[in-house]
């Protein structure tokens, strides 16, 4: 089964079908480029990040219909805090507007809400609508929409391996050289889901910038050069057609 696409980025492979049996159980993106694009239009960052909420909407339609099992968006590093506050307060107020907007056609398309990152240390309001996502979802079986917010891949490794002291603290020595890197991914906040086969940054960023950097050690990485709130389905098209084109080997020949 074949779906055309339309290509905009020469940049792209030359090549008009994106091959429905091989699309990507897991995407994450970096949504790069917010600041940029707002101050290309001499518009405040904020209108930036307005407009990029509103391309996690289209982009979540259109992996909701391509069939991706995953999509994880990097909304909020732990880094991200030391922006200006008037940033941090439009970015925090985001979630709550993008739920209100936006959570019944979530529920329409079977698309389960949930987050990665320090979540419990957001502003009140902010924990209370990603809450009622997740309650509200929680049955759903279409699409899983990670949000990585108040997210650092170095604090999670490091959440983890405090976890794992703790829940190891009796075993013996002989125990502790067998784990497996297995068992140690249950201790990630990731444990519930597959680890992404395709990376996506935008803006033309070439950085993992701390996001996912245990999971991501096999995916194909796509650096696309568009700002994030100018991104499209079809050039989400585009990227999945390049990983399409690509080999995994996992390590192997
Ligand atoms: C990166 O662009 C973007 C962010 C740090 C914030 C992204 C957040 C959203 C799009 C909204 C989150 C919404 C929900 C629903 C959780 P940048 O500001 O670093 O851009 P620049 O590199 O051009 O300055």
């Amino acid at each position: 089964m074949f779906k055309k696409f339309r290509k905009n980025d020469n940049r792209q492979p030359q090549c008009d079908t994106l091959d429905l049996q091989h699309i990507p159980e897991h995407i994450a993106i970096i949504m790069d480029g917010n600041g940029r694009w707002a101050k290309q239009r001499k518009m405040p960052r904020i209108k930036g990040h307005f407009q990029g909420m509103e391309t996690i909407k289209a982009i979540t339609r259109e992996v909701s219909t391509l069939g991706v099992k995953y999509l994880t968006l990097y909304a909020f590093s732990t880094e991200n805090w030391s922006r200006p506050q008037e940033e941090i307060n439009y970015i925090m107020g985001l979630p709550v507007n993008f739920l209100n907007t936006f959570l019944p056609e979530l529920i329409e398309k079977n698309v389960k809400v949930e987050t990665i990152g320090f979540v419990d240390e957001l502003p009140t309001k902010t924990i209370q609508a990603i809450e009622e996502a997740k309650l509200k979802t929680a049955d759903n079986t279409g699409l899983t929409l990670i949000f990585a917010i108040n997210y650092g891949g170095r604090a999670e490794i490091m959440h983890g391996i405090q976890n794992a002291i703790k829940h190891f603290k009796h075993a013996s020595e002989s125990e502790i050289e067998q784990l497996t890197e297995k068992d140690f991914s249950r201790f990630l906040m990731t444990a519930d889901f597959p680890d992404p086969d395709l990376l996506i940054r935008t803006s033309g960023e070439q950085r993992i910038s701390n996001f996912l950097i245990w999971q991501l050690s096999y995916s194909e990485f796509i650096f696309n050069e568009k700002m994030w709130p100018e991104f499209d389905a079809e050039d989400l098209q585009a990227c999945i057609k390049t990983y399409q084109s690509r080999q995994r080997r996992f390590g192997g020949l």
